[in-house]
């Protein structure tokens, strides 16, 4: 058993806490390789942001668990190098049984989601309880999830979104003990949320997505003033990586996401924590892309995942500044 204190990281419920009071929301960043963590201590140093460190059961399997665990503990001694002791959180995201979000914790985890939300809401609920039961005893706060996301969440697919229902949202906090709640409002996971006849289109032919539900999240609010909420599927598919990627033999069609004036809307509100994977992979894949087309003959990894992890970090700095606002809460 490895106990996250003795990593140096924290819980998410102080960080929450700091965020709703503020009126802005933690990025949650997930990583499974060295640039990409290097980027995000990078960028959350340099404009003072605490970060949630986030790696899908996928991930997990990727980078391997021990990896994974000491890259954490690497992040919080690195944020001190580079000057500033930032809070930093190493989370499970879309956990999907017991034993795994029960691994993790004993493997250095300080956070953990229990994603039961593709089961009937009385499974959800007791599967989430016994998470939150065994999680609280080693200070570990659990997320939630009630509602479910359109597109692809690890191997489980959805066609359709399923809003949250607000009137489930108290019975499922009483019954469940969760620390914060992922909602349903209209995003969705990866770089294509919304299909083209779901969009209208602007003068250019860019797809514009239809609006989140924020009349569910005011509801959802009312019901449970004060409590942390989380949006997953929070990216917003940058279209000038698009082209650049498209320009250099990329092939990513009507890919749209979420616009950022929506997410900056949610980031004020009581949503603490904004989940981003898609924009980070499509600011890798470009930069990637452009030095492979434009410089054949370079074969030193690191002459493209240079440039990768550069383009990640200005895109989180950008997320962090103009978006999430959780600049200078470190
Ligand atoms: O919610 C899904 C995250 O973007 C993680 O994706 O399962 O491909 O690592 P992954
Ligand atoms: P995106 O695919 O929109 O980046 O969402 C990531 C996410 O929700 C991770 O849990
Ligand atoms: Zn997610």
């Amino acid at each position: 058993m490895v106990s996250y204190k003795d990593l140096g990281l924290v819980n998410s419920r102080d960080i929450f806490k700091k965020a709703m009071e503020g009126k802005y929301a933690i990025p949650a960043f997930n990583f499974n390789n060295m640039e990409q963590l290097q980027a995000i201590v990078q960028a959350c140093v340099e404009t003072k942001s605490p970060v949630i460190l986030q790696v899908s059961s996928g991930a997990r399997k990727y980078a391997n668990q021990t990896l994974l665990r000491y890259m954490a503990q690497g992040a919080v001694e690195y944020a001190k190098e580079l000057g500033l002791n930032i809070p930093i959180v190493l989370h499970l995201d879309h956990g999907d049984t017991f034993e795994l979000c029960k691994s993790c914790v004993e493997y250095g985890f300080s956070s953990v989601m229990i994603d039961g939300s593709h089961h009937p809401y009385e499974e959800n609920v007791a599967l989430t309880a016994k998470v939150v039961e065994y999680a609280h005893k080693y200070d570990v706060t659990v997320e939630g999830e009630l509602g479910v996301l359109a597109g692809v969440e690890d191997d489980v697919s959805a066609e359709h979104h399923t809003y949250t229902q607000p009137e489930e949202v108290e019975d499922f906090l009483k019954k469940t003990g969760v620390d914060s709640l992922a909602i349903s409002i209209g995003t969705s996971h990866g770089a294509n949320k919304f299909k083209p006849e779901q969009c209208k289109r602007n003068e250019q032919g860019i797809l514009i997505p239809p609006p989140l539900r924020f009349d569910i999240l005011e509801a959802i609010e009312k019901r449970i003033p004060g409590f942390p909420i989380v949006l997953h599927g929070a990216s917003s598919v940058p279209q000038d990586l698009i082209a650049v990627i498209n320009k250099y033999g990329g092939a990513m069609k009507d890919a749209v996401g979420i616009p950022e004036e929506q997410l900056r809307r949610a980031a004020t509100s009581a949503v603490c924590k904004i989940n981003i994977d898609s924009d980070g992979r499509i600011a890798m894949t470009a930069a990637v892309r452009e030095v492979f087309a434009t410089k054949p003959s370079e074969f030193d990894p690191r002459k493209y995942l240079g440039p990768a992890r550069d383009g990640l970090k200005e895109l989180y700095k950008h997320k962090i500044v103009n978006v999430l606002g959780s600049n200078n809460r470190a």
